[in-house]
């Protein structure tokens, strides 16, 4: 479908249809701006964009609070720069309007690790089992459960349920596994996980530890235990913000993804932020390469000519609806 919709939209440009070229010297911030004023649209960005992205959008926000605005807000159009579960996300809650996203193969490694088909076989192994899926996740697997979660909300929603509640958790086998330690559950966790959280490198965290004695390590919950072991706060971004906000350190060594530094330098610009590397030490594997595709060029086309847009199929944006909407209504 996503090849169908990019092999029509090439034939359109290569017609002449459509003029993808920015004419040279165009101010794009105040174009986007115009447009997002002309159109009654909004832009959301997530914390891990490019910080231009970030400066031009109406909203920058964590995977819950870009869901939360986009069951709000009255604009026509939304401009989701973040990757495609979000967006999808945003026209589950809203399907009145038009949701874009600047690159449609903006996608998810811990999104894909998990297949609707694969998971509908593991639920039918595990049929006394309630499933709980993090928000990083397709509408057709959203569509298999009892209820989504955020890093933001996880840990409140896995204890809305009973002590002894069978439950499986899918994907991200790392969220998973902290979530059952601090909730002393025994969840079955799917065996996904984020190329970019995977990659952080305990051996770099210790070092850039002994660089900074005082600096506080902040972690993702997508990391891998071994970060998380070192860590002295875990939590979602929106959660890792206003940690490094309110505390008293000067230093910290921080274990997501280098996106966030964008917000963070700008909350606290007297303060140093130090990203960790990840293992292998040439490539920028702290950087979300799907994130990073949306870039004020795709954006500002994408206002221009309303496209690429997100469509579902009605049933199943109802059946992933639920989940979700119980998720937001535990998250008030
Ligand atoms: P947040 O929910 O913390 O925004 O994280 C989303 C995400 O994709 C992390 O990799
Ligand atoms: Fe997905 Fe990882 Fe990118 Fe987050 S950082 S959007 S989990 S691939």
């Amino acid at each position: 479908m996503k090849v169908a919709i990019i092999m029509i939209k090439q034939e359109w440009i290569e017609k002449g249809y459509i003029d993808e070229s920015i004419p040279e010297g165009l101010d794009l911030k105040a174009e986007i701006r115009r447009l997002c004023e002309e159109k009654n649209a909004v832009v959301l960005a997530h914390y891990y964009t490019d910080g231009a992205v970030q400066d031009v959008a109406d909203f920058v926000g964590d995977s819950l609070a870009l869901a939360q605005i986009a069951e709000k807000t009255t604009a026509d159009i939304l401009v989701m720069c973040g990757v495609h579960f979000m967006a999808e996300t945003n026209k589950i809650l809203s399907p009145e309007k038009k949701v874009l996203i600047p690159d449609l193969n903006a996608g998810c490694s811990l999104a894909e690790s998990c297949p609707a088909e694969e998971l509908k076989r593991f639920k039918a192994i595990h049929p006394d089992h309630k499933v709980i899926a993090y928000v990083n996740t397709s509408a057709a697997v959203k569509a298999l459960t009892d209820i989504v979660v955020t890093s933001t909300n996880a840990r409140a929603v896995v204890e809305s349920f009973p002590k002894d509640e069978k439950i499986i958790f899918a994907p991200d086998k790392n969220l998973g596994g902290y979530l059952n330690a601090v909730t002393h559950r025994k969840m079955l966790l799917w065996d996904g996980g984020c190329h970019v959280h995977e990659q952080f490198s305990i051996e770099k965290i210790v070092e850039l530890k002994s660089e900074y004695p005082d600096a506080k390590v902040l972690a993702h919950p997508e990391c891998k235990s071994g970060v998380l072991a070192l860590a002295d706060f875990i939590g979602s971004t929106a959660a890792i913000l206003s940690y490094a906000e309110k505390s008293e350190a000067k230093d910290f060594i921080v274990a997501t993804e280098s996106g966030i530094l964008h917000e963070m330098m700008k909350r606290c610009p007297e303060k140093n932020f130090i990203p960790v590397p990840p293992m292998t030490g040439s490539c920028a594997c702290n950087e979300c390469a799907f994130m990073r595709l949306n870039t004020l060029e795709k954006l500002y086309n994408t206002l221009q000519y309303e496209w690429p847009a997100v469509e579902l199929d009605e049933a199943l944006r109802e059946d992933a609806k639920k989940p979700i909407v119980r998720m937001l209504e535990l998250s008030k």
